[in-house]
C-alpha cells in the first residue's frame, strides 16, 4: 500500500514545480480572451527572444517544407497559427513535466505529451466538426494541459498500477479517479487543479483541468469547452494513445450531446484528422529538442 498524501503535502509538491515563464503565462491569458487577435500573439512572441528563436526553428523545420527560409515572426505566427505557438511555449516551460516518465501509470517518457497533444488536436476537431460554440484554439490549449496533474502525482503512485486495476476490478468500478483517490487520497484532476491555480492559469483552463472527467460538474459557462476536452481525451485514448494503466478506464458522460454534434461518421473523420495533424505537429515540435 502506498502512502496517502495530505493536502499540505500536495501544496508542497505543487510549489516545487517551476512557474510558467512570463511570456507563456501572458500568451495563455491573451489567447483565452475571446476578443484577442493574432497581432497580440505576434507582439508577445517578439518580446521573448527564446520564443522567437523556437518559432522560427519550427517554421523552418523539415515538417513544413518551406522553400525559402522564413525570418519574419509575423509570417511565422500567421502561418503556424495560434495552437502551434501555444504548443511551443508550453513545451518550453512545462516540457519537463509533460515529458516525464509516468512511472505510477506504467507509462513511458513522452507518453503524456503524446496523449496531451492528441487530446488537444481531437478537442479542436471536436469543436470544429461537432459544431460546438466555442473557440477551437482554446479547446486545443485546454487539451494540451488537461492531464498536467498526472505528472505531479505519478511518482507517488509508483508500483500501484496493478493494485489500481485490481481495486477497479474488485469493486466493479470503471473509474481510475476512484483508484487514485483510494491509493493516495486524491486524484490527478485535483493535483492539476492546484497546479493550475498556482500557475494562475485563465479560469476556463482551470475548469477543464479540474472537471475533464466530470464535465457535468463544470460551471455552466465553461461546459461546452470542458465537454469538448472530455471527448478529445476519450478520442486520444480510443486511438491507442493513453498514458498507461488508466487508459480507457474513465466514464464517458453522454451529456456532451447537448453541446457537440458527433455522429459515427464525424467521429471517424475526427480520428483521421487527429492522425494526420499529430504526425505533422509532433515532427515539427520534435525538431526543437535536437
Ligand atoms: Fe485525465
Ligand atoms: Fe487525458
Amino acid at each position: 500500500m502506498v502512502k496517502q498524501i495530505s493536502s499540505e503535502e500536495l501544496q508542497t509538491i505543487v510549489r516545487s514545480v517551476p512557474m510558467l515563464s512570463a511570456s507563456a503565462s501572458r500568451l495563455l491569458q491573451i489567447t483565452a480572451n475571446p476578443d484577442h487577435d493574432l497581432h497580440e500573439v505576434v507582439s508577445l512572441v517578439k518580446t521573448d527572444a527564446n520564443l522567437t528563436a523556437r518559432v522560427l526553428k519550427v517554421i523552418n523545420s523539415a515538417a513544413f517544407g518551406m522553400l525559402n527560409k522564413i525570418t519574419s515572426i509575423d509570417r511565422a505566427v500567421s502561418f503556424l497559427g495560434e495552437r502551434v505557438i501555444v504548443s511551443i511555449a508550453i513545451g518550453d516551460c512545462a516540457g519537463n513535466l509533460l515529458e516525464k516518465e509516468l512511472v505510477g501509470y506504467a507509462a513511458a517518457s513522452g507518453d503524456l505529451w503524446k496523449h496531451d497533444l492528441r487530446a488537444a488536436i481531437a478537442a479542436r476537431e471536436v469543436v470544429t466538426q461537432g459544431k460546438a460554440e466555442i473557440r477551437s484554439e482554446l479547446a486545443f490549449t485546454a487539451g494540451l494541459l488537461h492531464d498536467i496533474g498526472k505528472a505531479l502525482i505519478s511518482d507517488y503512485l509508483q508500483g500501484t498500477a496493478p493494485e489500481a486495476i485490481e481495486l477497479l476490478t474488485a469493486e466493479d468500478s470503471f473509474d481510475y479517479l476512484e483508484a487514485e483517490k483510494k491509493l493516495i487520497g486524491f486524484d490527478h484532476t485535483i493535483a492539476g487543479y492546484e497546479l493550475a491555480k498556482y500557475w494562475q492559469l485563465p479560469e476556463e483552463l482551470i475548469e477543464v483541468i479540474r472537471f475533464h472527467h466530470e464535465p457535468g460538474r463544470a460551471s455552466e459557462e465553461f461546459k461546452p469547452l470542458v465537454y469538448a476536452v472530455h471527448l478529445g481525451d476519450s478520442i486520444a485514448m480510443m486511438g491507442g494513445f493513453g498514458t498507461g494503466s488508466d487508459s480507457m478506464r474513465y466514464k464517458l458522460d453522454p451529456a456532451y450531446a447537448q453541446y457537440i454534434q458527433i455522429t459515427p461518421n464525424i467521429l471517424a473523420s475526427i480520428m483521421l484528422a487527429v492522425d494526420t495533424e499529430f504526425t505533422k505537429l509532433e515532427e515539427s515540435l520534435n525538431d526543437l529538442g535536437e
